[in-house]
């Protein structure tokens, strides 16, 4: 059932539902698109990747995300959510057009905002009432300017469009929760209208909002993201100490995030960060900064110790081996975080990357990103069953911490292993436990 009807009635549920398209069916403009759908507006999805829409039509999301699938299916025979490859007919469609598509990181860093241009051109192209014009990609400050310049240079009349930024900060792997359950909706807009009647798409949600201008809303989106790397490589770089003093890191970030001051979220030691995110917009903070003549030294120092986080951690797994070459190395986990497919800048890749070098086998698994990989690594042992991850191999390596890994009995593991070393890259296993296995146990920050 979609989540309209508050016993008001459907006239009041009709008067609430507003005209939504939304242009890009990443894990941003899918999930948006299906949730607004479900909130009961009349959502219109759009790709110009003709396989993708045929696939929503059948309610099947080229994305792996949980949830999506059951909300994608019931607001489809809803008729709530229909998709199309279309943005003339999208544009036409939405009094409310949001723009989801990727901005990817260019050669230089700089996100490649080559599709929200080629969007704002199709929009400007197809405009024949009022509407307001959303950015939900992230995107370097001065973008919207960029948006809206694009559709007045089309000749486009300023009373027939408002250009509105509004960032998005769902988590892949809990992104339908997120999206319903949000800190905070933020808008930014040159026109407070139009903010406020963005607002009311979002009423249902009883969120905190924030209204300022676009560049400030682009800023915020940037700032939060960075704000959180940068206090992951801060704890990273105390677990650094941690090692070395004899402390725990775990500890550490409990006696810390205890303090309200601080928050316990975001304290997790690990890998490091990665993903389609952090390490985009950390860059796209520093890229911005250093154009506009600040160099965003702490931001770059929060990029060092992310870098080197996976490296040191490999230094010591070799070393432990005694060398890589003719070795087998297991890996449990290979997307960037778990409840994804998604292996953007997954530490799997460099761990990957570093162990076939180094001469030695890699088997392989992941509950839904092994195909991701593959493509990239073809030469890996990739498979069928978690139990077989660590057949023969002379150490296992724990890189992204699926809840069913968390349950795996350790006996049995071990039992197939030749030796019986395990690292811990996400502190996800019991050192206790895993030394009663008869695991000489290791992880990050003790
Ligand atoms: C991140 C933000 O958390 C979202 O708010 C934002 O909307 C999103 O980027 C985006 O810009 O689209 P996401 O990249 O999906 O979300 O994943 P996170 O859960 O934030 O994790 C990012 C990385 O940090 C992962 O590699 C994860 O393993 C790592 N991490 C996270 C840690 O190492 N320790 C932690 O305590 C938390």
């Amino acid at each position: 059932m979609p989540i309209t009807d508050n016993g008001s009635g459907q006239e009041a549920a009709d008067e609430r539902q507003m005209k939504v398209s939304i242009i890009g069916t990443g894990y941003v403009g899918l999930v948006t698109g299906v949730v607004l759908a479900d909130m009961g507006n009349d959502v219109l999805s759009c790709d110009k990747d003709a396989d993708k829409v045929a696939k929503l039509r059948q309610g099947i999301p080229p994305i792996y995300e949980p949830g999506v699938e059951e909300i994608l299916k019931r607001t489809l025979s809803d008729g709530f959510f229909k998709v199309t490859d279309s943005v003339a007919e999208a544009t036409k469609h939405g009094d409310v057009v949001f723009i989801a598509v990727g901005t990817p990181p260019g050669p230089d860093g700089t996100p490649d905002l080559t599709a929200v241009k080629a969007v704002a051109h199709e929009i400007a192209k197809n405009i024949d009432k009022y509407t307001i014009v959303v950015n939900k990609s992230t995107v370097p400050v001065g973008s919207g300017d960029m948006v809206e310049n694009i559709i007045l240079e089309q000749g486009v009349p300023k009373s027939l469009f408002d250009v509105v930024s509004n960032p998005e900060f769902l988590r892949e792997g809990s992104a339908i929760w997120d999206t319903r359950n949000p800190d905070r909706i933020v808008i930014g807009a040159k026109n407070r209208e139009a903010a406020v009647r963005l607002l009311e798409l979002y009423a249902p949600l009883e969120a905190p909002n924030i209204i300022t201008d676009l560049n400030s809303a682009e800023l915020i989106k940037y700032a939060s993201n960075s704000f959180l790397a940068l206090k992951i490589s801060f704890i990273n770089a105390v677990s650094r100490v941690c090692e070395l003093c004899g402390a725990d890191v775990n500890d550490v970030a409990k006696g810390m995030g205890t303090d309200q001051r601080i928050g316990k979220q975001f304290l997790q030691a690990g890998l490091g960060w990665g993903g389609s995110c952090f390490p985009k917009d950390v860059e796209g903070l520093v890229k911005v900064a250093q154009n506009l003549g600040y160099d965003f030294e702490m931001l770059k120092a929060a990029q060092a110790v992310n870098r080197d986080q996976v490296c040191h951690f490999m230094d010591r797994v070799e070393r432990r081996l005694g060398g890589f070459q003719g070795k087998t190395v297991a890996l449990l986990g290979l997307a960037f975080k778990p409840n994804t497919d998604d292996i953007r800048d997954a530490k799997s890749l460099d761990i990957i990357e570093t162990l076939l070098k180094g001469g030695a086998t890699v088997r392989a698994f992941d509950p839904v990103a092994m195909d991701n990989v593959k493509e990239v690594f073809p030469h890996v042992n990739y498979v069928d069953h978690v139990y077989e991850t660590a057949e023969g191999a002379d150490c296992l390596i724990l890189v992204t911490e699926w809840n069913e890994f968390k349950q795996l009995d350790l006996d049995r593991v071990g039992k197939s292993m030749k030796g019986k070393i395990l690292f811990d890259g996400r502190r996800c296993f019991s050192k206790q436990v895993a030394e009663r296995a008869g695991f000489d146990y290791y992880t990050i920050g003790s």
